[in-house]
């Protein structure tokens, strides 16, 4: 979130474990750095520490709340345990005359979150803000341009937050601001055209965000040594293969390969009930399917991937870099398989400023305000065997679901929604008959980031419309149910 707020400045933010050694953060000649919060105390063993040498590269360095902490310890300071945690909202008075508070309202009603407090300042520092529970909610040193902060200005419920944030990047580091995505563009552009020389890269396109703004991009560079393959595995949404063909082909004017494999995909997994095989089936598939087709292009060196940052950033843990835990390449082992290098151009981005970035490409809204939609598509929505007919049912039920949400003026706001198909039946009853026929789930949440994620309360008319046309127009369908659990505990997919 730090690291957002300064690039939504325009100033360029790269995140760095504090493992990291002075002298290697010297040489990425950084203007400032932020030492974030975190859940440890000093105290507690194997807490994170930063090097003390940091302080001595002659670069402004602000520490938030467990970062003022550490700069506190490294710096001769003491720091003692609150007998309480202090959590959620506190009222703290700001010293206006510190460069950090310049132009900030000198009470604010801030963010915080700490177990730690501050018995006294290193030598040189002085108290720049103090609160209710902490008389040092703030210390400055501003010859060495020092600066802590026990409570959390990244965030949106901390009032005048962006304006410390930005005091800091500006006033104090000096920072130019100008970090921009037409900038952006112009370096990816020319450091794509560097890796990749004369050769040719292929990408896979899913029809999403990601894979879509990279491609765009990776075309901005090297023009039709880019190919394109779109793999049609029959999981999709009604129209949606064809939409994608068509964005591709009119609005961004860019060549694609389309490979019609659903009749494979449907044959592998008939009869699968097991969430897990349908998903190993599916992915297996698709990387033999994309590996025949790469193979028909001439003298591909490289596979390009739509990775992004919050996927680099979870490779690396606090650790360091020896505790990689995830690998996030979703087209498993080919690369090493046909010898390719990967290209990821989106790998410095946020979700949101990718969207940035394919605006700033010209790539259609449409695309681009496009809810997520999982690799196993429609397969992991409907529950037991999947089959043709299956497939129309919950299509159908999608379209009504998708058509509703969007009429309702609710579709951006919402993370994803979508139906489910279930493999039960119950007894209803339509005009003089007794039906007995299947049920469709309903799922709408909101999330951040997918990781969890709350079911959106949606107005009872638009649920009741929902209701009243899937069961009215999808033969198959006579009841409507409403997923209203969380993640945690449930996911947001059901299989
Ligand atoms: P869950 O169901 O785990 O989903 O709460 C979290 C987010 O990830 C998406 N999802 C997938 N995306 N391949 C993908 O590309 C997958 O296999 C996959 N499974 C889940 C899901 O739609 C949600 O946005």
């Amino acid at each position: 979130m730090i690291a957002r707020r300064l690039r939504e400045l325009s100033v360029y933010t790269e995140i760095v474990p504090p493992t990291i050694a002075a002298a290697d953060l010297k040489h990425r000649h950084p203007i400032g750095l932020i030492l974030s919060g975190g859940p440890s105390s000093v105290s507690d063993a194997g807490a994170p520490t930063v090097d003390p040498g940091v302080f001595d590269l002659g670069i402004p360095v602000l520490g938030i709340c467990y970062g003022m902490m550490l700069m506190t310890h490294a710096l001769g300071g003491v720091v003692g345990r609150a007998t309480s945690r202090e959590y959620g909202h506190a009222d703290v008075t700001v010293d206006g005359d510190v460069a950090l508070f310049k132009d900030v309202p000198s009470h604010l009603r801030v963010w915080a979150s700490h177990g730690d407090f501050i018995e006294q300042a290193p030598e040189g520092f002085v108290t720049s803000a103090t609160s209710a529970n902490a008389p040092v909610a703030g210390i400055a040193c501003a010859d060495r341009g020092l600066y802590g902060l026990l409570f959390h200005p990244e965030v949106v419920h901390s009032a005048s937050g962006t304006d410390i944030l930005r005091n800091f990047a500006f006033g104090v580091c000096r920072a130019r601001g100008d970090w921009t995505m037409a900038g952006f563009v112009e370096e990816s552009v020319a450091k794509i055209r560097a890796q990749v020389g004369q050769g040719r890269v292929v990408c896979g396109l899913s029809g999403g965000v990601d894979s879509t703004v990279a491609a765009v991009l990776l075309h901005r560079a090297i023009g039709d040594r880019l190919t394109c393959i779109f793999v049609d595995n029959g999981l999709l949404r009604g129209g949606e293969a064809e939409e994608v063909v068509r964005t591709f082909r009119d609005a961004i004017g860019l060549r694609l390969d389309f490979v019609d494999a659903s009749t494979r995909f449907l044959e592998a997994l008939a009869g699968v009930e097991d969430p897990e095989r349908k998903r190993k089936i599916i992915g297996e598939l698709f990387v033999r399917i994309f590996e025949e087709e790469a193979r028909k292009i001439p003298g591909v060196g490289f596979l390009a991937q739509g990775t992004l940052y919050p996927d680099v950033i979870e490779s690396v843990s606090f650790k360091g870099p020896s505790a990689v835990i995830k690998s996030h390449h979703n087209v498993g082992g080919l690369p090493e398989r046909m010898h390719l290098k990967l290209v990821e151009p989106l790998r410095e981005l946020f979700k949101d400023e990718v969207r940035e970035l394919g605006r700033e490409l010209g790539v259609p809204a449409r695309v681009l305000e496009r809810q997520p939609f999982p690799g196993p598509g429609l397969a992991v929505r409907i529950i037991g065997p999947v089959t043709g007919e299956r497939l129309r049912v919950l299509r159908e039920a999608d379209a009504i679901v998708d058509a509703e949400i969007r009429a309702a003026g609710l579709y951006e706001s919402i993370w994803q929604s979508f139906a489910v198909l279930l493999p039960i039946k119950t007894v209803g009853v339509m005009g003089d008959f007794r039906t007995y026929e299947n049920v469709v789930a309903v799922r709408a949440v909101h999330s951040q980031d997918g990781m969890t994620a709350d079911w959106v309360r949606l107005p009872y008319d638009v649920l009741q419309r929902i209701s009243t046309r899937i069961i009215n127009e999808v033969k198959g369908i006579n009841r409507v149910a409403y997923d209203i659990s969380s993640k945690p505990p449930g996911t947001i997919e059901w299989e």
